[in-house]
């Protein structure tokens, strides 16, 4: 199986994207006890350049989490890596690359207000609204897209592609 890659964002749009997400989320959380929670792998690139771009105090902390596999029961999280930082009386911003199904995302920021933090908001990347089957709001959304299997700028096929720098349609092709 091969693939081929089909520009969908360019670099030059994230950059700009990431820009005006960073000063929303400067805005919205002004003079408050702001936690930047990155999920591992995908999210890697995007809050690297996003916190560049929050101008307020922020911490920095990260999780890496899973919703499949033989040893995760279905509707369960398992923290591969679970946060340093302590959640409570604390704003909380979950940094994501996709929201796809809302599975996992919506169970993590269950997770994290059930640790009391003063609230759970959620940053993604890319928002596949189409394909919800959990309820999840992306308060802040970078770019909406219906479908299409996406890879670069963190993103990945069997841990390939992560490095590019703009965000590529994977078209896989049977090979000969
Ligand atoms: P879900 O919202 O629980 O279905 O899971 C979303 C997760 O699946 C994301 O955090 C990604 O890690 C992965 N994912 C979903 N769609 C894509 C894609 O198009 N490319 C790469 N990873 C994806
Ligand atoms: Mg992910």
């Amino acid at each position: 199986m091969s693939g081929l890659l089909e520009p969908v964002i360019t670099a030059e749009e994230l950059a700009r994207r990431t820009a005006q997400l960073g000063a929303e989320i400067s805005e919205r959380y002004r003079g408050q006890d702001l936690l930047v929670v990155g999920v591992l792998k995908g999210a890697f690139m995007f809050l690297a350049d996003l916190v560049r771009h929050i101008s307020i105090p922020a911490h920095v902390d990260f999780v890496r989490v899973s919703s499949y596999g033989a040893d995760v029961k279905p509707g369960e999280l398992k923290f591969v890596q679970d946060l340093d930082s302590p959640c409570k009386g604390r704003h909380v911003l979950v940094v994501e690359d996709i929201v796809d199904t809302g599975n996992s995302m919506s169970m993590l920021l269950a997770e994290l207000s059930q640790r009391g933090a003063a609230s759970v908001r959620l940053c993604a990347l890319i928002d596949k609204v189409e394909r919800r089957k959990t309820q999840v709001t992306v308060d802040f959304p970078g770019f909406r897209l219906a479908k299409g299997f996406l890879v670069g700028y963190g993103l990945d096929f069997a841990e390939d592609y992560r490095c590019l720098p703009g965000v590529y349609e994977l078209i896989q092709q049977e090979g000969p």
